[in-house]
């Protein structure tokens, strides 16, 4: 059975990962969508129990899709998962350098192959911390995520928590 990695921080899930992560699950007879518990990025807008909230509504039509955390190295992941594949969106040219090098690193240590899907054209400036921003201003971001995220987008940045 081929299993494939959607690794992220998920803060919150937008329209794009949704669209990676749907591809994934049509080329793929397991997809894990790896929520990182340790990011580089402190102060996470969410907490973890949400993301994985808002992302178990976003993929519940998917049955060959589920959600797991993880720290550490997702190489260390990836293997005690059984996963012989990591799956990235690439969003544009400027995403590549970054996704290569981190590619090529998860290679070396561990001999799993990263496979890059095109984002969609209509996502591709899409991002959670722009969304995070967008939304913290009051702007409106219904179009480039789930609507259950864009609500608790609002939930959150209602009564001034900006
Ligand atoms: O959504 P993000 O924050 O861009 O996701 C980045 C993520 C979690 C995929 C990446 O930081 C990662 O894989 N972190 C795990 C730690 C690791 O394995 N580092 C070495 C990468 S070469």
């Amino acid at each position: 059975m081929a299993t494939a990695l959607c690794p992220g921080s998920f803060d919150p899930v937008t329209l794009g990962h949704l669209d990676i992560i749907e591809r994934t699950a049509r080329h793929f007879d397991e997809v894990i969508v790896a929520v990182i518990r340790n990011p580089k990025k402190a102060d996470p807008l969410f907490s973890l129990e949400e993301r994985q909230e808002m992302l178990a509504e976003v993929v519940g039509h998917l049955g060959n899709v589920r959600i797991e955390f993880f720290k550490g190295l997702l190489v260390d992941f990836a293997r005690d998962e059984g996963a012989e594949a990591i799956v990235k969106g690439l969003r544009a040219v400027s995403d590549f350098d970054y996704e290569l090098q981190m590619a090529q690193m998860n290679q070396r240590l561990s001999g799993i192959d990263t496979f890059f899907i095109s984002t969609s054209p209509q996502h591709s400036f899409l991002s959670s911390s722009l969304v995070r921003e967008v939304a913290r201003f009051g702007g409106d971001v219904s179009s480039m995520v789930p609507e259950t995220v864009a609500q608790r987008l609002v939930d959150r940045f209602s009564g001034g928590e900006r």
